[in-house]
């Protein structure tokens, strides 16, 4: 596929099922890869990933089931997070601060872009394997429920305290396509100067 289409195949496809296209291991050696080559400020490599399939991945969706009812205080309607569930994994994207923190402390002039900086190489990241799953026909969507659930994942995954969690990306396979992008005239966000 060329680039061009592969940017235009990924979508946030959130009718997932656990039948994926490809052998789980083609998730993990793309994970790995885009890790491996995906850049980041000063080449710091503060990006972390953690992806979690199997019996852990409706460990994890349950414990956020509860978290979530803990921060509210009350019963939550479960559809959407059993849709997450109902995919065959999710990729939990951390940076690790610190990393983080020893670099900057070698630019001080620059100390107030290092979190900038780590949060736009952890999307591309995110981006990379979000395009990538989408190359191999493998849906993905994006999620956000840090800071509420940070604490169950350090817990969960006995992480160190330094990794902070920025998203979730549940992944499967495709058991409905989501509606085509509306269009719109691109030249109100890009203007090309001669
Ligand atoms: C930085 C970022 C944060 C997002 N956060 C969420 C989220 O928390 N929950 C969600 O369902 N979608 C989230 N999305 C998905 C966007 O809503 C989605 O990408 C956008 O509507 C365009 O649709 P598309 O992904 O199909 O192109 C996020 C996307 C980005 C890039």
């Amino acid at each position: 596929m060329d680039f061009f289409n592969m940017l235009k195949n990924r979508r946030s496809v959130y009718g997932l099922n656990k039948n994926l296209p490809v052998f789980k291991d083609k998730v993990f050696d793309l994970v790995r890869d885009s890790v491996r080559y995906v850049p980041d400020a000063f080449d710091m490599k503060s990006q972390r990933v953690i992806v979690v399939v199997d019996d852990a991945h409706e460990k994890f969706w349950d414990a956020v089931y509860d978290e979530l009812v803990r921060a509210t205080g009350n019963p939550i309607p479960r559809e959407r997070l059993d849709s997450f569930a109902a995919a065959a994994g999710t990729i939990l994207y951390f940076y690790d601060s610190a990393v983080v923190n020893e670099v900057r402390k070698r630019y001080p002039l620059y100390a107030e872009n290092f979190h900038d900086w780590v949060m736009q190489s952890n999307g591309m990241l995110q981006f990379a394997i979000w395009t990538g799953l989408a190359e191999m026909g493998v849906g993905a969507n994006l999620q956000h429920y840090n800071p509420v659930i940070d604490k169950m994942v350090a817990q969960m995954f006995n992480l160190p305290e330094a990794w902070v969690l920025v998203a979730e990306m549940p992944f499967g396979g495709i058991a409905k396509q989501p509606s085509p992008k509306i269009p719109e005239d691109i030249d109100i966000r890009v203007k090309i100067e001669k």
